[in-house]
């Protein structure tokens, strides 16, 4: 065995990437996916990307080789660990009193949100933008930091008021819906720079908004899907901040997100009764089996089986699933609900569901696996949405050879391609779109597809199609590092191993499922 004398200097690209969520350590939706599978294909591509999280209980029994790197001077205490599965590094703030509580990341057990929200993420935000400017005490400093969604608006305030030298920032907009608004007199008694209370900064509607703060301040933005990059420019998607975005227009890109291919395979799928690919279906046929023996669905029911596993809340539609269902349910075919959310749908979900228990099956809550096993087991899935950043559930769907009923929204519009049912041959469509917001659009939608199911040759070409579109995270990984490319400082650019990337159309890396070396000398 050849043995170096000295490990080579490490040139990669050192991207500090602030997140509310990273599954498996924390996860409330796509956030979560997308913050764990984008970073992964990034190390992939041979960027240092270490994400920082919130020292949640989740995060801190989930992540392993937890090593304490020290205090930090606003408070908390930075830990160094890694995920248990892509073996990323992760840095978590662990800070007691703000983040190991019972709950969820945003609300405490019974889904009211904690009081403190502006604290703890101003806070959060505070400790990875010190991270940024002094490094992590241990011999890693980022070229580059990029923050999500409004949990992390204020670390890119933050970097841009910083008295110094600082990395540059790029901001993701997840979800214009979620703001983070909270009193400017909260604001101002965690001592936040006045420069951030007025509406030049962060001020909005007589609140602080910490996703303002970001869109404001950070030095370049994305959005999940160019969609979604579009809509949000004018006022109907733009939810209050078109005016801003439309004049960061400039520097604003949408980059649709990916699928963790290893994760979400049917092929290689745990959970999951037995493997099956596009050709080999035998798999998904006893996936239905199993699924409808276990949620008490007639066994023998000839229609197709429609799933919805998503977020109860306006955006998602379920108000308007709901009042679909009796439509639904008449045109003969099941459905299998998993979700949770408003506790007004909720409860309506689980009542519909009284007395029609062989053909409406509703399980209120939050399974991993029973998402997966829906995504299999399904002929269709319903995940129509009034807006959608990006919509992961949607190719997971594809992915599982579940034809999607969606509306062309977003990154919907991006990612399904409506099939024309009177020639079906003549496309290659990957699901079935309705425009309406109405539960009678969405009905005789779910009626079209009804339709094609009764043709088992149609049908199984569209199942093909959709199972055959490549959903992964290299082609969006490379436009974000390229990004990144344009943000970083000139001596950086210029950097060997950054410029020795692999070139495009070279054979998908795969996300490294080992540990790699991290760079922590002074605390072994
Ligand atoms: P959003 O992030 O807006 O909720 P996405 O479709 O991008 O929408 O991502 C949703 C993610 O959350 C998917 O991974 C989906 O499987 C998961 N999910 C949503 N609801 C549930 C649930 N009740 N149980 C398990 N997973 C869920
Ligand atoms: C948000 C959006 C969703 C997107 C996800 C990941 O939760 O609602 O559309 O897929 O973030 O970016």
């Amino acid at each position: 065995m050849d043995i170096m004398p000295h490990d080579p200097p490490d040139h990669r690209l050192r991207v500090l990437f602030a997140t509310s969520e990273l599954y498996p350590l924390a996860k409330t939706g796509g956030l979560g996916d997308a913050c764990a599978a984008l970073p992964a294909a990034l190390v992939a591509l041979g960027a240092d990307i270490r994400p920082i999280l919130p020292g949640y209980v989740s995060a801190l029994d989930t992540a392993v080789h937890k090593r304490t790197l020290g205090p930090l001077p606003g408070g908390g205490l930075l830990l160094l660990g890694r995920t248990p599965d892509s073996f990323l590094p992760v840095y978590l703030l662990d800070w007691p009193e703000l983040f190991r509580r019972p709950g969820g990341p945003y609300q405490d057990p019974d889904k009211r949100d904690w009081p403190d929200n502006l604290r703890r993420f101003a806070a959060f935000s505070a400790a990875a933008a010190q991270l940024a400017v002094q490094g992590d005490g241990h011999g890693w400093q980022p070229d580059l930091v990029h923050a999500n969604d409004w949990h992390t608006g204020l670390l890119a305030a933050f970097l841009a008021l910083h008295d110094g030298p600082r990395p540059p920032s790029m901001f993701t907009i997840h979800n214009l819906a979620y703001q983070g608004n909270f009193p400017l007199a909260e604001a101002r008694a965690l001592g936040l720079p006045d420069a951030l209370l007025v509406p030049d900064g962060a001020e909005f509607y007589g609140q602080i908004s910490c996703l303002k703060a970001g869109i404001r301040y950070a030095d370049r933005l994305t959005t999940v899907s160019p969609t979604y990059a579009r809509e949000i420019l004018t006022p109907e998607f733009g939810a209050g901040l078109d005016g801003l975005l439309r004049a960061r227009a400039a520097d604003l890109v949408g980059i649709l997100n990916g699928i963790d291919n290893e994760l979400w395979n049917p092929a290689a799928d745990l959970a999951l009764p037995a493997p099956y690919d596009a050709r080999h279906l035998a798999g998904k046929r006893a996936a239905k089996a199993t699924l409808r023996h276990q949620l008490g669905l007639d066994p023998a029911a000839e229609g197709p089986l429609v799933v919805a596993v998503n977020r109860l809340t306006q955006q998602k539609m379920a108000d308007v699933v709901l009042e679909a269902l009796p439509a639904l349910l008449d045109q003969g075919v099941q459905v299998a609900l998993h979700g949770e959310g408003d506790p007004g749908l909720e409860a309506a979900f689980r009542a519909a569901a009284i007395g029609r228990e062989s053909r409406l099956a509703v399980r209120i809550g939050y399974q991993e696996a029973l998402a997966h096993r829906l995504n299999a087991a399904a002929d269709l899935a319903l995940t129509p949405s009034r807006f959608e950043p990006c919509g992961l559930t949607t190719m997971y769907a594809m992915r599982y050879g579940a034809l999607p009923v969606t509306r062309p929204v977003g990154g919907l519009a991006d990612t399904v391609t409506d099939i024309d049912t009177a020639h079906p041959e003549a496309t290659a469509g990957t699901g079935f779109t309705f425009d309406d917001p109405t539960a009678a659009a969405l009905a005789g939608c779910v009626r079209r597809a009804g339709n094609l199911f009764r043709d088992p040759v149609a049908w199984r070409r569209a199942q093909r199609a959709a199972m055959g579109r490549d959903f992964g995270w290299e082609v969006s990984a490379r436009r974000y590092l390229a990004l990144y490319g344009d943000l970083v400082a000139p001596e950086v650019q210029t950097r060997p191993r950054f410029l020795a990337l692999p070139p495009a159309g070279d054979p998908p890396p795969h996300a490294p499922r080992r540990p790699e070396p991290i760079c922590l000398e002074a605390a072994e």
